[in-house]
C-alpha cells in the first residue's frame, strides 16, 4: 500500500518536473526529490517487516469450499468480519489449533450463511455488498427475529 503510494508520488513529481524543462538546477532537484520519494517506501517496508517479525506468516488456505480468495491475509480479513459480526471468537466455528478442519459443525452452518448472504447480495442490482453477517447478527450468534420487549418504566 505504502509502496504504491510512494511510487505514485514519484511519477507525479517527475511528470511536473519534466514540464519545467531540464536545466542543471532542475535536474539536481529532480534527482534529490526522486531519491527521497524512492527511499520513503523502503523505510515503510522495513517498519512493516519489523512489526511482522515474531509473528508467523499466515499460511494460505487449503480447505475453502465457498470463499473465493486464495491468500492467508485475505482469509483473515474475512474471518474478522465473522467474529465481529457474530460477537464470537475464532473457535466458535473452528476446532482449536486447526482452521482447515471441518469437525466443528458451526463451520458448516457458517458456509451456508456465506452462500445465503452472497445470494441475497446478488439480488441487488448495483452489485454492491449490502448484506453482511452483521446485518442480521448484530454482534450475536443468534439473530433476533423481533425487537426486545421494552423494559417496564
Ligand atoms: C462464524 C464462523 C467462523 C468464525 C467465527 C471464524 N471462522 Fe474461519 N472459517 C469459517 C468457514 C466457514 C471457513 C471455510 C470457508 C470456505 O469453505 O470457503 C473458514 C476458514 C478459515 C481458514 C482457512 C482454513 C483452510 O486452510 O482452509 C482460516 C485460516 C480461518 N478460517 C481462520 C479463522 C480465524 C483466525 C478466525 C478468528 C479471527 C476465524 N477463522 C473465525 C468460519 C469461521
Ligand atoms: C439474512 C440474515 C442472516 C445473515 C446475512 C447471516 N445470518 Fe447467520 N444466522 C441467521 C439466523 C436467523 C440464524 C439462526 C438460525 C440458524 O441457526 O439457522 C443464524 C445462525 C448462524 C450461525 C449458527 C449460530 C449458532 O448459535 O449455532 C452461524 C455460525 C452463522 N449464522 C454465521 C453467519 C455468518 C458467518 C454470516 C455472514 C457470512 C451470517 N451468518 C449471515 C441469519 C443470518
Amino acid at each position: 500500500m505504502v509502496h504504491d503510494a510512494g511510487n505514485l508520488v514519484v511519477h507525479d513529481i517527475t511528470a511536473t518536473e519534466a514540464k519545467q524543462g531540464t536545466n542543471g538546477y532542475d535536474m539536481q532537484m529532480r534527482f534529490v526529490i526522486t531519491a527521497v520519494f524512492m527511499l520513503l517506501p523502503l523505510c515503510a517496508q522495513e517498519k512493516q517487516e519489523k512489526q511482522d517479525k515474531g509473528k508467523r506468516p499466515i499460511p494460505n488456505p487449503t480447505n475453502l469450499k465457498v470463499l473465493k480468495v486464495t491468500t492467508g491475509p485475505e482469509v483473515t480479513q474475512i474471518m474478522r468480519t465473522f467474529t465481529s459480526g457474530l460477537g464470537v471468537q475464532c473457535n466458535f466455528c473452528h476446532v482449536q489449533g486447526n482452521f482447515a478442519s471441518d469437525d466443528n459443525p458451526k463451520k458448516e452452518v457458517a458456509r451456508h450463511m456465506i452462500e445465503m448472504a452472497t445470494e441475497i447480495n446478488s439480488k441487488f442490482t448495483d452489485g454492491k455488498m449490502h448484506v453482511t453477517c452483521y446485518t442480521c447478527h448484530r454482534g450475536e450468534p443468534e439473530p433476533k427475529t423481533a425487537p426486545e420487549p421494552r423494559a417496564a418504566q
